[in-house]
Formats: structure tokens, C-alpha cells, sequence
């Protein structure tokens, strides 16, 4: 195990695979994709038929929205990570994939998750963030408690009312406020936006991802209104200029910072809408309802563990919960990274190769011309048996935990990059990383110094899985008590 990095083996070969007929092909994968086998199968299968796994396949949406939907896709281990490198791919355009959604729902501009870092407004923009974060780190651990200790009680009453509580709603809502008062100190609900903000960026993100969704319709209303055509963008001008207003007046401090990196302040309103909107709260939406099932799934056992050193680590603190208390949780984090190599929530990743390349799998080394799209679906790479072995696919929450365990956080990949690097101004890493792996460890610390153990049933979602409470059992000792 955890060998996925050394040697290849023989000569370099074509890489295997087919697109099939031009038009018709693209289609029937797309098909294929979303209604006849699904993700997963969709991409396993390819790997099984053509006995390699790095192969040419199409990749939704194809036709009429794609020009262009042929990849070559690195779906093991060993090969994805030439997409983190910048000496190799170009990452221009291709945030969502072989579409891009119109500029005329980011304001006519394009934000930094479309920009390369060879654009010199990607390093501005990224900057920016890093200094918004940077200088709001105090803030985050007292803002998400308050606001998720209230998402937890109205759980409770929920359940008292009802037997059962809808957790992605309410972490729609929560996240949403969390986001805007963590990085500019202002609810967003408390504002002209009021309670539609979710509701809001959940249109926009649609009319940005609807080519890779599927809502469950039927396929004959689905291919022709999400997966052939763009929708129109004056359709939700409105609520993006509804969130723009927010982010001009609650961001103030952040635009002026921005104004002092040589960004127009608009440019930078428009990315600081994106970075908050797409992605913070498209991630949290994604994140915590996957580590609350995974979780929920570990059962009792695991929630005994996680109450003892989530508990004891605060107690030791002074009954406080610290970033010093928190880094002292070795499972809990094991157990937020876990979940992001299980269910990563951005499960593709895009580049250009900028020259000719040669990729090695674990089995061979693969020519890839100049130009040609690179494509990794990440759950196949970081649920690879030859790194993880015979639980690859299961959830182990102290798979990371020790000195052998943190050997294999290289092969965590969620953040477009190796847990084990950090993001900066020249790649293309998530510059939210630190804070994203921070806000789930604060979930399960609000958790289980809450509760003892909790009961839910665990399902899917248009992004990702639906969580319901169905029980918890308050804390009966230590510092939630
Ligand atoms: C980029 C994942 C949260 C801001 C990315 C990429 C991934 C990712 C996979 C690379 C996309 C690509 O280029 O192919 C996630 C996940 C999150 C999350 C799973 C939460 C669970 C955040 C947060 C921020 C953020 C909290 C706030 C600053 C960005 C930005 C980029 C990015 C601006 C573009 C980076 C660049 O152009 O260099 N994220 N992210 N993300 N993320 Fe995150």
C-alpha cells in the first residue's frame, strides 16, 4: 500500500479507449452517465472494459453545450495528481468542465476559479482571500458555534414535534449565515437579503451546474432543459443582484484590502460573491450533510470514541473549545478527511495539457498529446485499493491517525490538490482548505459535546446525500453537558 508514487512500468502506449461516433456517441454517454448506469458505473465500467485506468471517454454535457467532450481521464491514484501540476496542465476555463457557463452570471467577469495562474488577476484574487480568511481566523470558531449550536436546538425541537429532522435544510440556511458572518462579521439574514439568501445562491448555482445534474425527472424533460441548452441568465439577474448588494455593503473592509491589491472594487465584489457563494456554501451544502451520514453510519461505537477525546481535549482546555483543543483531536480529523477521501464534494477535475506529456498509472506510462483535455474523476482515484487496499471503498474512521496513517494523507486529493501541500497564489489548490477541514472538525465537536449519540437515515440529494434526524441522546457528561 501507499506505493502509488513509485515506478512505472515499460514503454509509453496510446492511451486506450473510444469516443465513439461523433454526435452520437457523445449523447449515448451522456445517457449512459445519467440514467443507465450512473457516475460511479459509468466510469468504472470504462476502466474495466478497455483494462486501464487511464482511458479516452467522453464526459457530460456534450452536445450543444460542450464543443468538444472527449477526454483522456486519470482515474487511479498515481495518475490524477498531473492535474495539480501547473508545469503540465493549463486550468483556463475549465472549472465546470468542456462547459463553461455564461460571464453574464458573474457579473461579465471571470472569476478566479475559471483563471489560470498564469492570468495575473488570478494571484490578485487569491490573495484576497487569503487575507479575507486570514483576518477573520478568530472569528470562525465562536461564529460557527453560535450558529450551529442553534441549528442543533432547532434539531431538537424538531424532533420532539415531529419524530424527525430534515438536516440539509437547516444546514442550508445555517451555512449560509455562518459564511457571511464569519468572513464580514454580517448575517446575512439580518440584512435586506433576509431569509432568501439560500434559496437565492441555489438558483444560481443551478443555472451553473445544471448540464452536470440530474434532478430525477424523467429523461425526456431532462435532457432538453438541463443537459442540451443553456438556461437563460435573465432569469436569475434578480437574485444575483440581490446577493451582490449584500456582499458591496457587508464586504466593505474585504473590497477595500482588495482595492490595495490593484483589483476595481466591482471585479472583486463579483469574485468575493463567487468564493462565498459557489464556493464556501456550495462546499459547506456538500460537506456537512456527507460527514453527518458517515458518521451516522459509524454508530454508537464510533460516537463513544469521538465524545471521549472531543470531550476530554475540552475539558483540558478550561472547558473552552480552542484551536489548540481542536488540534489535539487526532480521530475527529481523521474522521473529517476520511469523509473527504470517501465522498469528495467536487468529484471533477479539469486541465488542458500544455504540452506533450507522458502520464504513468500504476500499470503504464500514457502519451497524451499537446492541448488534449485531462480529466479525473476523483472518487476513483482516492478510493484506490492499491493506496487504501481492501477498505478503499469503506468508511475507516482512524484511518489517518498515527504516524503510518498520515502517510496516506498524499493521496487525499478533495481540495484540487495533496492534503499534505498548501494552496498558494501559483496553483490552483482551494485556498479554503485549512478552513474547510477546521469548520468540520468544529461540526463534530458541536456534535458530540451535544449529544452522546445520535440516530439518523441517510439518503441522496440533487448535490450530494440528505441526512434526517431521527434521534439523539443529549450529553450526560463532560463540557456539553
Ligand atoms: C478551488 C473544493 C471550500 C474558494 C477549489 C477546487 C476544489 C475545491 C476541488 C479546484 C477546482 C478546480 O480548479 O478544478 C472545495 C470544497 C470546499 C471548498 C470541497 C468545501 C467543502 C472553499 C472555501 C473557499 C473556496 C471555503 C473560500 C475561500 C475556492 C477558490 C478556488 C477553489 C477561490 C479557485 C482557486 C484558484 O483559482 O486557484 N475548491 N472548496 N473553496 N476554491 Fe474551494
Amino acid at each position: 500500500m501507499a506505493s502509488a508514487d513509485q515506478g512505472s512500468s515499460g514503454a509509453p502506449k496510446p492511451v486506450p479507449g473510444s469516443y465513439g461516433l461523433p454526435v452520437i456517441g457523445a449523447v449515448r454517454d451522456r445517457l449512459d452517465f445519467y440514467y443507465f448506469q450512473g457516475q460511479d458505473k459509468y466510469f468504472e465500467s470504462r476502466v474495466e472494459r478497455y483494462g486501464s485506468t487511464v482511458v479516452r471517454i467522453n464526459v457530460p454535457p456534450g452536445p450543444f453545450m460542450a464543443k468538444d467532450p472527449r477526454v483522456v481521464a486519470v482515474l487511479d491514484a498515481k495518475s490524477f495528481p498531473v492535474l495539480f501540476d501547473m508545469d503540465k496542465v493549463e486550468k483556463k476555463n475549465l472549472f465546470t468542465g468542456t462547459y463553461m457557463p455564461s460571464t453574464s452570471l458573474t457579473g461579465g467577469y471571470r472569476v478566479c476559479s475559471y483563471l489560470d495562474p498564469s492570468e495575473p488577476t488570478h494571484a490578485k484574487v487569491k490573495q484576497m482571500l487569503f487575507n479575507l480568511l486570514l483576518s477573520r481566523k478568530d472569528d470562525v470558531i465562536p461564529t460557527f458555534r453560535s450558529n450551529f449550536s442553534a441549528l442543533l436546538a432547532t434539531v431538537e425541537s424538531e424532533l420532539a414535534k415531529a419524530g424527525k429532522a430534515e438536516f440539509n435544510k437547516l444546514n442550508d440556511a445555517t451555512s449560509f449565515d455562518f459564511i457571511g458572518e464569519a468572513y464580514f462579521g454580517v448575517r446575512p439574514s439580518s440584512t435586506d437579503l433576509g431569509t432568501g439568501g439560500p434559496t437565492k445562491a441555489a438558483k444560481w448555482l443551478i443555472w451553473q451546474l445544471h448540464p452536470l445534474v440530474t434532478l430525477g425527472l424523467p429523461m425526456i424533460l431532462e435532457e432538453p432543459l438541463l443537459h442540451t441548452f443553456h438556461l437563460p441568465p435573465f432569469l436569475v439577474k434578480g437574485d444575483y443582484k440581490a446577493l451582490y448588494k449584500y456582499y458591496s455593503t457587508a464586504g466593505k473592509q474585504a473590497l477595500d484590502m482588495a482595492e490595495g491589491l490593484g483589483l476595481s472594487r466591482e471585479e472583486a465584489c463579483h469574485n468575493l460573491l463567487f468564493a462565498t457563494t459557489f464556493n464556501s456554501y456550495g462546499g459547506l451544502k456538500v460537506l456537512f450533510p456527507g460527514l453527518l451520514a458517515n458518521i451516522a453510519n459509524g454508530g454508537e461505537k464510533l460516537h463513544q470514541k469521538l465524545v471521549a477525546e472531543i470531550r476530554g481535549a475540552v475539558a483540558e482546555a478550561g472547558g473552552k473549545v480552542t484551536l489548540g483543543a481542536v488540534e489535539k483531536m487526532e480521530l475527529t480529523k481523521s474522521v473529517v478527511w476520511e469523509s473527504l477521501r470517501l465522498d469528495p464534494p467536487v468529484k471533477f477535475q479539469y486541465g488542458h495539457a500544455k504540452k506533450d506529456l507522458e502520464i504513468a498509472s500504476h500499470d503504464g506510462v500514457f502519451q497524451v498529446k499537446k492541448g488534449e483535455m485531462l480529466f479525473g474523476y476523483q472518487p476513483c482515484a482516492t478510493k484506490d485499493p492499491r493506496v487504501f487496499g481492501a477498505t478503499a471503498r469503506e468508511f475507516v474512521p482512524d484511518r489517518f491517525v498515527g504516524e503510518e496513517g498520515s502517510k496516506l494523507l498524499q493521496y487525499v486529493y478533495w481540495s484540487n490538490g495533496r492534503e499534505t501541500e498548501s494552496p498558494s497564489v501559483g496553483n490552483k489548490q482551494c485556498p479554503g482548505k485549512n478552513f474547510v477541514v477546521l469548520v468540520g472538525r468544529l461540526f463534530v465537536v458541536e456534535l458530540f459535546l451535544r449529544y452522546d449519540t445520535f440516530t439518523a437515515n441517510v439518503g441522496t440529494e440533487l448535490l450530494g446525500t440528505g441526512v434526517v434526524f431521527t434521534g439523539v441522546t443529549k450529553a450526560t457528561s463532560g463540557p456539553g453537558s
